[in-house]
């Protein structure tokens, strides 16, 4: 039986996630949409999803989408959904209510009469009903408000899927690990030339690149709701993902980070082990103004450098700033990347470098002229992926595919 999908991600990430469902295969007629992915699929694709996707936030199964004007009409949308087969009433359940210009005043109040729906259908049905979990459910639903349409869904996945399982250790500002990989995405870079991430914190963005480069499923060690959910067939899940696993292989090109705190390096490291890319990636301490290209080979550098009230940089920069006690902090910032646009131009010829960065105007602040700009959401702080091709002396001109946005 195929069903309607919606796979959310991280905005400016859609085509970047598209691209990949593509690449994973096993669903069909996909639509690219603001925040996500339609597409349509049977179990077995909501399986394969789920495993193999790095940018998914979660994979949504549509139960329903109809027309509402008041919280009444949710109710009897909710109550024609045969949620029964899907799970039992020994399971726990929670709604969760998003909305896009919706008349309705009360998005918690609209969540409580879809609540009576199912909790009134399963004991119609059964005279027994399921209970409401908020922290720890064991099905999620989700509804979606338009200005005039509500959309049901029961969620696959549980703990949303940037949670892979591996990352227990975690600095101030860890990125998703979801939009690291559609950074890594967004680059392009696929494990064919070296990759070095020189702010790397806890170590997202190396050790997601370390997985792509080993073929390593996302979500091999981690568990899903669909194990949870009525007529989950476990052979074929464990076939799947024995199928992941035999088609690991070893990364072809090194993969390196480093963070100018020793505390960071420790936690990546740890991370990578967990991930299964201890052998893979190698990660150091040193600050990013004096270490050198980790290869002889350029490759490509990947970052969310420190910026702004969470993170100050560190290192030779930071250390003036702290001297000057009167700097003011966006000065100390534009000095580290001032600086670090230096370091790159003098030491890095032939690197291509992406920095993801909430500021508009960093290319200024470096000094340097970028080939792409891909705009990219962190949560709720609205970003640029910036690319700069490095050549000594001086940044390359923008490449023909530099695209004219903001
Ligand atoms: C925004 S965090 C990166 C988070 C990382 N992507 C993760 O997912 O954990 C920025 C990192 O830059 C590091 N940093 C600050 N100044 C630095 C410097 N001068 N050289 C190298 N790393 C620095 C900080 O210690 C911090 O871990």
């Amino acid at each position: 039986m195929s069903f309607s999908l919606f796979l959310p991600c991280a905005g400016g990430a859609e085509e970047f996630l598209a691209a990949e469902l593509a690449r994973i295969g096993g669903a069909d007629q996909a639509r690219t949409l603001r925040g996500g992915v339609q597409l349509r699929g049977d179990i077995a694709a909501v399986m394969r999803l789920n495993l193999h996707t790095r940018i998914a936030q979660r994979v949504l199964v549509q139960l329903t989408q109809q027309p509402y004007r008041v919280e009444q009409d949710l109710y009897a949308v909710a109550s024609a959904v045969p949620w029964e087969e899907w799970f039992t009433t020994k399971q726990s359940f929670k709604i969760e209510v998003t909305a896009q210009h919706s008349p309705l005043k009360s998005l918690n109040f609209a969540a409580l009469k879809i609540k009576d729906a199912v909790v009134d259908r399963f004991r119609n049905k059964s005279g027994l009903r399921p209970d409401v979990e908020t922290r720890w459910p064991d099905v999620r639903l989700f509804a979606h408000l338009t200005a005039d349409a509500v959309t049901l869904y029961i969620d696959t996945s549980g703990e949303p899927l940037f949670k892979r399982g591996w990352r227990e250790d975690k600095g101030e500002a860890p990125l998703k690990e979801t939009l690291a990989a559609a950074m890594i995405a967004a680059s392009g870079w696929q494990g064919e030339v070296p990759l070095y991430d020189p702010c790397c914190g806890s170590g997202t963005i190396a050790i997601e690149a370390a997985q792509v480069a080993c073929n390593i499923a996302p979500g091999a060690t981690r568990r899903f709701a669909f194990e949870k959910l009525r007529g989950f067939d476990a052979r074929a899940w464990s076939a799947l993902r024995e199928g992941a696993r035999a088609a690991e292989r070893r990364a072809e090109v090194p993969i390196h980070g480093s963070d100018v705190a020793f505390r960071m390096v420790d936690f990546a490291n740890r991370n990578a082990q967990r991930a299964g890319v201890g052998d893979a990636v190698n990660f150091r301490g040193g600050d990013a103004l004096q270490r050198m290209p980790p290869t002889d080979t350029p490759g490509v550098m990947l970052l969310n450098p420190p910026y702004g009230e969470r993170i100050e940089a560190g290192g030779v920069a930071g250390a003036r700033s702290r001297a000057g006690r009167e700097t003011a902090q966006s000065e100390t910032q534009g000095d580290f990347f001032a600086q670090l646009a230096a370091h790159w131009k003098k030491n890095y010829a032939d690197w291509s470098a992406w920095v993801l960065s909430p500021d508009l105007k960093l290319p200024t602040r470096m000094r340097l002229k970028e080939s792409r700009r891909v705009p990219m959401w962190n949560g709720p702080i609205e970003c640029r992926l910036f690319r700069f091709d490095m050549v000594k002396g001086s940044a390359r001109k923008p490449q023909e595919d530099a695209p004219a946005g903001p």
